[in-house]
């Protein structure tokens, strides 16, 4: 769809062949975006089958709602960060759902919305923020934020290898001038990389802070833990992540809840039998097609990870 909204959904095939179990089930899309997804799975249910769609964005409702008018009142949206998606499940009476789906990240369409300052390929006001109503954004870290902690924000959400050398410009250039735009940034990382690797360092310096703006992977823990609590027993969750950091809370997540024992060695009661929340359906993450990579740039990195509830 080439529209307003463009975003092109990835691993579409996938999502529906893992994530949906019955065909007349309510299921949640934590992450509604612009409701590709959504709408593949509404029309993959029957009549009786619903989709509650959470965004943190509310340019994302806005569009996604749009798009998704056809459905009529087989769509629920919820303006909110997916952190609460339990407690907002039960505000509306619909405490368990038949499966969960997040599709991590930014949309195509916030990255080149000049508003939302997410990219450095245009020259916008620092921002970042998915949410609008949220505090800090991307201007605030970048002109409060001493050197260190510039530096150790680079390189633990970004891995950036010049993390040091491109805080200590920040900082110098703060003494006598505001950076204000995502251009101003990009020039400081072009001045302290150099030109060969500079988009790689670029990515990873734009995405550390968007992940400290809106703190990202606390979020994703939180969404993940309810999201288990709140699927029933047979129903999925299916997630989509863009990075490794993403992929290794998912991993991780769903490793904790498939636990059969406590590991050796912990320190309470080694050895002892759990009780798995999870199955874990793939042992190694689903990556997209060289058909798909080759229309749709941003399935490139994607890695789909799926567990089942247990009984
Ligand atoms: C990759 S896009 C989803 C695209 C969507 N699957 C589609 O097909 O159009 C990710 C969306 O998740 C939203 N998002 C990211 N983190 C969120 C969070 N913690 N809570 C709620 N929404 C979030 C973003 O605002 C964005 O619209």
């Amino acid at each position: 769809m080439q529209d307003a909204f463009y975003h092109t959904p990835v691993l579409v095939d996938e999502v529906l062949s893992l994530l949906i179990t019955r065909r007349d089930g309510v299921y949640l899309d934590a992450t509604l975006g612009g409701g590709g997804h959504a709408e593949a799975i509404l029309s993959h249910l029957s009549p009786s089958g619903h989709v509650i769609g959470f965004d943190a964005d509310e340019d994302a409702i806005r569009f996604a709602a749009q798009r998704l008018q056809p459905f009529g009142e087989r769509v629920t949206y919820i303006r909110s960060n997916f952190r609460n998606l339990q407690s907002a499940l039960v505000e509306r009476r619909t405490p368990r759902v038949a499966g969960v789906l997040f599709d991590l990240g930014v949309s195509s369409f916030q990255l080149d919305e000049p508003s939302k300052g997410f990219s450095f390929r245009t020259d916008d006001r620092l921002d970042m923020r998915m949410d609008r109503s949220q505090g800090i954004d991307a201007h605030e870290i970048v002109n409060r934020y001493g050197e260190r902690e510039l530096a150790e924000l680079f390189w633990k959400y970004g891995e950036e290898r010049a993390s040091r050398r491109i805080a200590r410009a920040i900082v110098r250039r703060r003494d006598h001038q505001q950076i204000e735009t995502t251009g101003d940034l990009a020039s400081l990382v072009q001045e302290s990389v150099g030109e060969r690797f500079l988009n790689k360092s670029l990515a990873r310096v734009f995405q550390a802070l968007r992940i400290e703006v809106n703190n990202e992977l606390d979020h994703l823990r939180q969404g993940l833990n309810q999201a288990i609590e709140v699927v029933h027993q047979g129903g999925r969750i299916v997630v989509i992540a863009y990075h490794s950091l993403e992929d290794r809370i998912v991993k991780e997540t769903f490793k904790r809840a498939a636990a059969t024992f406590l590991p050796s060695g912990h320190k309470l009661v080694p050895d002892t039998v759990l009780q798995p929340a999870l199955k874990i359906i793939t042992k190694k993450p689903l990556e997209a097609s060289g058909k798909e990579t080759r229309s749709n740039p941003r399935a490139r990195s994607a890695k789909l990870r799926a567990a089942e509830k247990l009984p």
